[in-house]
């Protein structure tokens, strides 16, 4: 029986090509896996009203992990019409299958590697180097929201003199997201970070909040950071505000290393270090719990480029080096990025986004024949 079970879920659009390059490269690597294919995405959405079907849910139960490609996702009106006849006006909402294994799984941890690869044209600076802890279930992403807003939540919401403001808008004039945070929550997101930062030799681990205007939460994430790094005496806690952040990547972004941050903040500044080190082709993510982890590149279905076996598989390489790396399997974890940077520095295969006009599938066999 091979060692692994591996959930594989190409999702949607450009999930498919992508995720064909991945399956190439570890077929190189001879990775003890049975790779198990598990529904996810538009057409089951629209063929039975649920993205993530239950017998997905039990598959990955019996799996170690998984790797995703990308999904489609529409708001919720469009969705609906995109519905089969038979299932339209019966109340299905569209929901995020990914929000949804994240929550499922209590897959808490967002890990987002940001490495400036020398040789990739694409890179805003060399020596860039970040690696993002984002928070990965709490949140403004825990789903407490409200549209019409009810006269209990209201009542309840008056126990905040700040509420005052708001007295005379009618509950149907106004809508409430509520930001959730758990000190647990603050407390292990920030514990992942500093135990990376420890594994891999980072000297810094910078929390980003906003604790000066939004007290309560960013507050507690703060103050969980500074218990956390007390146990970390050679890593040094750097805090930064969210928006004084993105100025700092911009402007100075190789004087960082780790950053943890809750999930909203999460998402952007994630984005915006992808951004630095070449883009959504390069942009690598695990989400990762304490027991069960699904790993995939952060772009999304690129429904122009679906299946013209196109766009850069480079994110999920690196999203299956993140993987074997979660695993257990470092050397092949390490040979497989050793590959991908090769392969940049060489700078004779490139695709469409790095200038070139090679295949996605010529990426990844470049890739496989470093290995
Ligand atoms: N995690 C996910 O699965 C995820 C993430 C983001 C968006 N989405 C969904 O994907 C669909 C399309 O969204 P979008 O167009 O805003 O975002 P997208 O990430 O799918 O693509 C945006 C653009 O980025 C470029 N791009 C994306 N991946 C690339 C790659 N691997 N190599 C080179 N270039 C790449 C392409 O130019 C593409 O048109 C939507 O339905 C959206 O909801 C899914």
């Amino acid at each position: 029986m091979p060692k692994y079970r591996i959930a594989w879920m190409p999702g949607d659009g450009v999930g498919v090509d992508v995720m064909d390059a991945a399956r190439l490269v570890l077929d190189r690597l001879a990775l003890d896996a049975e790779y198990l294919p598990a529904d996810i995405g538009w057409e089951f959405w629209r063929a039975e009203g649920e993205a993530l079907p239950q017998r997905t849910i039990d598959l990955l139960k019996t799996c170690h992990c998984a790797l995703f490609g990308a999904i489609t996702s529409k708001p919720k009106e469009e969705a609906e019409a995109e519905l089969v006849p038979e299932l339209q006006g019966k109340g299905y909402v569209y929901r995020s299958p990914i929000v949804r294994l994240r929550q499922l799984f209590d897959l808490y941890t967002n890990l987002r590697p940001c490495r400036a690869y020398p040789g990739n044209p694409l890179n805003y600076r060399d020596s860039i180097d970040l690696v993002v802890f984002r928070e990965n279930t709490e949140d403004l992403y825990a789903g407490v929201e409200f549209h019409p807003v009810p006269a209990a939540v209201r009542t309840a919401l008056k126990a905040s003199p700040a509420m005052s403001k708001f007295d005379g808008v009618p509950g149907e004039n106004m809508a409430i997201s509520c930001r959730i945070l758990t000190r647990q929550g603050c407390r292990r997101i920030v514990r992942q970070a500093f135990e990376y930062a420890k594994q891999y030799g980072y000297p810094t681990v910078t929390v980003v909040e906003k604790p000066n205007v939004v007290r309560e939460t960013s507050g507690l994430m703060v103050r969980e950071a500074r218990k956390v790094a007390a146990e970390y005496p050679d890593i040094a806690l750097w805090e930064t505000n969210i928006d004084a952040m993105c100025m700092w990547l911009i402007k100075n972004p190789q004087d960082y290393g780790v950053l943890v941050t809750s999930n909203l903040f999460g998402d952007i500044i994630s984005d915006l270090c992808a951004q630095l080190v070449g883009g959504l082709g390069f942009a690598s993510s695990g989400n990762i719990g304490d027991t069960f982890a699904v790993f995939e590149p952060t772009h999304g279905s690129a429904p122009k480029y679906a299946g013209q076996y196109k766009v850069n598989p480079i994110a999920t390489l690196l999203a299956a080096q993140l993987m074997l790396r979660w695993l257990g399997e470092r050397e092949m974890s390490d040979r497989l990025e050793a590959a991908v940077a090769a392969v940049i520095a060489e700078g004779k295969v490139r695709t469409y986004d790095m200038g070139g006009d090679a295949t996605t599938l010529q990426m990844a066999e470049a890739v496989a024949a470093r290995l």
